[in-house]
């Protein structure tokens, strides 16, 4: 007899569209799924003024909507950004918000919608399932294969000077997500890397995360990583291929749908404090520290990653030792093929501030203990060095 499934649950945004050039059916899509008729975009500055939006916003013009866009989202997004958001949202008479963008427009958007109908104060939000109170209707849109964010349940705000925090609300999953690759062919291909190799580290934590783990986080995981795999390259190197962008896409939504019910560990540990001291972005963050962290996971982690190797490499006699080092090998060559750069000294970080990293690291608790192996402050510093 073989042992019981343990109970899980599994959720995420209740219906996604994946349709090439979607957003220039936005007004007709936006109508179908909701009666109001007052729209707040949150999305940032670059993308506005690039065009990326105007597709979506004649669309919905054409559709008898009133459009307002707040393009003030910067990269991992300070309190202040969320503050002025939901002031232009109520200014406007906001009945939905789009997040239209990266991670940072998505996260803002969730959180906006709260606050446009919620009284509880910020402050009162952050940790895990604090929020009280419903939000507006919520759709999100992603113009990088990336963070996942449109099928997360988490914002995170840069607190203070350094600090980063996260927000994890059911209340946060959207109600409509639509996935048009069209929106993601301008990503240069340094972003595209950084940003696919973080999709590849959620599935990857998903897979080996110690406390939630589940059989439906590993389909979707392990699905997430053989489109990733199989696209990460062709996407940095020929923005215009659709089957590549529509790959990732698709894969790293998958990652998030993976993530947000089985918690990524300590790659994305380790990378917060780098994000929060030198203002690196967050996929380049997680492709610095990827390689030691898997290293360093192997002793317990090996049959997974065996696994994992499978799924990038097709099936194999090896044993689990043989094939756990195949797929970390595996991993650092695609990440060289892409392209991102690989250590700490090249992205401007100083070998003496490795201490401090070390023990920033140690208070991102809700993480780390998701990690297969344990990290402790002597071995958060080993994994600075080796990626240094
Ligand atoms: N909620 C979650 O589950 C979750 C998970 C991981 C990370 N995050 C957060 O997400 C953020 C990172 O998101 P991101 O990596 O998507 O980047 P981002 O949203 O910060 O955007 C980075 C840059 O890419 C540009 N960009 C975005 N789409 C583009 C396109 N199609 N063409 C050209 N340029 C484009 C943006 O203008 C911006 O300058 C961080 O704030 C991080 O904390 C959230
Ligand atoms: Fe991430």
């Amino acid at each position: 007899m073989t042992d019981p499934t343990p109970g899980f649950s599994f959720d995420t945004p209740g219906s996604t569209l994946v349709e090439w050039a979607g957003a220039a059916r936005m007004g007709e899509l936006l109508g179908g799924w909701f009666a109001a008729r007052n729209v707040l975009i949150v999305t940032d500055k670059f993308l506005n003024d690039a065009g990326v939006l105007d597709a979506a916003k004649a669309s919905l013009a054409g559709h008898g909507f009133t459009v307002s866009v707040f393009d003030d989202v910067v990269a991992d997004p300070p309190e202040a950004v969320l503050t002025a958001c939901v002031a232009q949202g109520r200014a406007a008479g906001a009945q939905i918000v789009m997040g239209l963008g990266g991670g940072s427009s998505m996260d803002i958007a969730k959180l906006v919608a709260v606050m446009l109908v919620s009284e509880q104060p910020l402050a009162q939000l952050y940790g895990i399932g604090k929020v009280t109170g419903q939000r507006l209707p919520l759709v999100q849109v992603p113009t990088t294969a990336g963070t996942g964010s449109e099928v997360t349940n988490i914002t995170i705000l840069t607190t203070g000077e350094t600090t980063k925090m996260g927000i994890v609300a059911h209340q946060l999953y959207a109600d409509r997500v639509l996935l048009d690759a069209e929106l993601t062919v301008g990503l240069p291909p340094m972003q595209t890397a950084a940003t696919g190799i973080d999709a590849m580290v959620h599935a990857i934590e998903a897979y080996t995360s110690r406390h939630k783990k589940n059989l439906l986080s590993d389909i979707f995981a392990r699905e997430a990583l053989r489109l990733l795999a199989r696209h990460l390259v062709p996407a940095c190197q020929n923005g215009q291929d659709r089957a590549a962008r529509e790959g990732m896409l698709i894969g790293a939504n998958f990652a998030g749908q993976a993530f947000s019910n089985s918690p990524v560990g300590a790659v994305h540990a380790l990378a917060y404090p780098l994000g929060g001291h030198f203002h690196l972005p967050h996929g380049l963050t997680n492709a610095l520290m990827l390689g030691p962290v898997l290293r360093h996971n192997m002793s317990v982690a090996a049959p997974l990653y065996a696994q994992l190797a499978d799924v990038v490499l097709g099936p194999s006699d090896e044993g689990v030792q043989a094939r756990s080092a195949a797929f970390v090998g595996f991993m650092e060559d695609l990440m060289d093929r892409s392209g991102a750069p690989r250590r700490l000294r090249d992205v401007g970080v100083g070998a003496d501030s490795l201490p401090m990293l070390a023990r920033d690291a140690m208070l991102q608790t809700r993480l780390l203990q998701n990690n297969p192996v344990e990290v402790d402050e002597a071995a958060a510093l080993s994994l600075y060095r080796q990626a240094f």
